[in-house]
């Protein structure tokens, strides 16, 4: 099977430095795996390798700010990361990630649906996780195919912990028993853990944020990644 890979910039890296990384990451022989690289706006490049982390439901206009569709499309963007926590913090509300997805998927982009449980909620144990990750999915057409679901706990993100791989195991299975579609885990994910979190059965691939900003550990995720997709096949 395919495995995904994600790199997840955030708000890291200039456009030279990107084009340097897009440029060695091209030579990556990358078998079996899908690999997709989330830098900021500003560093957009046309690639197939390259998505971007935000885009406003809309094909243009007065939107101040904002960066939609037809600017994307200029880059050949097709992939969107949508309902990342760090958005979700800015103000993002669940009814504007709604239209978000649908506008994208219905223009044909893949989607990266990012949903993960607050601390507090993670304290309260599995029923409050599974009520929360499902209420995060309303509204979300779980149908389609283009729609890809990231598992990203809050607590781990840009943490040194992670849950356990028990834990990703549980809350994937569930997410796959309500939604059809296996999961990206992200939170954390370095080249230490990364065999074993893509080894897990309803694990298709990882969005990896501070340990993809170094190209040399990433393109060690991307080898540790293909040898698992070739015996994932
Ligand atoms: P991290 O971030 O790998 O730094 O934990 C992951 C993400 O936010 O997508």
């Amino acid at each position: 099977m395919k495995v995904k890979v994600l790199a997840n910039f955030k708000m890291n890296k200039t456009r030279k430095e990107t084009k340097e990384y897009l440029e060695k990451l091209e030579k990556v022989d990358k078998g079996r795996v899908e690999v997709t690289i989330f830098p900021p706006m500003s560093a957009l490049l046309p690639s197939p390798l390259v998505g971007a982390q935000n885009g406003y439901p809309a094909e243009k206009g007065a939107f101040t700010g904002e960066v939609g569709l037809e600017q994307l499309r200029e880059f050949g963007i097709d992939k969107i990361l949508i309902g990342h926590s760090e958005r979700r913090q800015l103000g993002e509300t669940p009814q504007f990630l709604r239209e978000k997805s649908s506008f994208y998927l219905e223009n044909g982009f893949q989607v990266f649906f990012c949903i993960g449980e607050p601390m507090e909620v993670h304290q309260q144990g599995k029923e409050a996780i599974g009520a929360y990750l499902l209420s995060q999915l309303e509204g979300i057409d779980l149908s389609h195919p283009n729609l890809h679901i990231a598992y990203e706990p809050v607590w781990a993100i840009g943490q040194k912990v992670t849950p356990s791989l028990e834990m990703i195991e549980n809350i994937g299975h569930f997410i796959e028993k309500n939604t059809q579609k296996p999961i990206l885990y992200g939170g954390g994910v370095k080249k230490d853990n990364v065999q074993e979190i893509l080894e897990l059965s309803p694990v298709e691939g990882v969005l990896v944020g501070s340990a993809s900003l170094d190209f040399d550990h990433f393109a060690q995720i991307i080898q540790i990644a293909k040898s698992v997709a070739e015996r994932k096949q």
